[in-house]
């Protein structure tokens, strides 16, 4: 069974080969979403203000009503090409594991990893886009609302560390397909990419710790 056509080439089909380059692309451009998303939450650690300032800058854009519901189809696309590699069967699952252990591949287990924290973003990340877009305008005090209530801050405790380690993931795996890591920087590349994984699951609780103490009567 071929686990990935970037770990384990194989013989693809030219179709195979273009939604290979469309799951890679999708995925890079949620990344980037990602990165640009957790930065634009953050900004209420520097001051609510600047949230509901930046916020109101894509409501007045049309980029939340029109962008947001472009990004969750950008996630449902990117669930499902990627679906294509993934054993949704007992017996294909029962392989990789054994691969993983028998082979001590690390790679192999960062792709284990991204496959089950792809299953759990795709649940908690559609719930949490829903409820976003369907209450616009985004507000800081709003958000803070949501955290306060307690459900939202385990919720997205769940959800930060598992989407920083699949975006984290991800990008070390797009990095060693285009050739950009190549084998003497695998490590020295894994490395800062762990520290960017940290640095933005430290940013992320930071922001929700804001959230929790915010003041909502402002
Ligand atoms: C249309 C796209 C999106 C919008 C408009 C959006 C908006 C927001 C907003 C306003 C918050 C602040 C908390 C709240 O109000 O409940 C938030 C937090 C969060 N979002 Fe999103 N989001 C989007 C997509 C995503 C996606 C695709 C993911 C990951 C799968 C994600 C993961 C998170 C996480 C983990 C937090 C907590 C942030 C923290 O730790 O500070 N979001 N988002």
């Amino acid at each position: 069974m071929s686990i990935d056509s970037g770990v384990l080439p194989g013989k693809s089909s030219r179709l195979d080969g273009l939604l290979d380059w469309m799951q890679m692309l999708s995925g890079a451009g949620l990344i980037l979403f990602m990165w640009a998303h957790m930065l634009l939450v953050a900004s209420v650690i520097v001051s609510p203000d600047w949230m509901n300032a930046i916020a109101h800058f894509f409501e007045a854009t049309g980029m939340a009503q029109v962008g947001g519901p472009l990004i969750f189809l950008l996630f449902l696309t990117h669930f499902f090409l990627a679906a294509r590699k993934l054993p949704f069967r007992l017996e294909g699952q029962k392989t990789i594991w054994s691969h993983a252990k028998m082979m001590r591949h690390g790679d192999t287990w960062l792709w284990i990893v991204q496959a089950v924290s792809a299953m759990i973003i795709l649940l908690m990340g559609s719930i949490h886009m829903w409820v976003v877009l369907t209450d616009l305008p985004i507000t800081a005090a709003k958000s803070a609302a949501r955290i306060q209530g307690g459900f939202w801050f385990v919720f997205y405790m769940i959800l930060l560390p598992l989407t920083e380690l699949h975006v984290g993931i991800g990008f070390y795996r797009i990095g060693v397909k285009w050739g950009f890591i190549t084998d003497d920087r695998r490590g020295m590349f894994k490395k800062r990419e762990n520290f960017l994984t940290l640095a933005f699951i430290v940013i992320g609780f930071a922001a929700l710790l804001r959230f929790m103490f915010l003041s909502i009567a402002q």
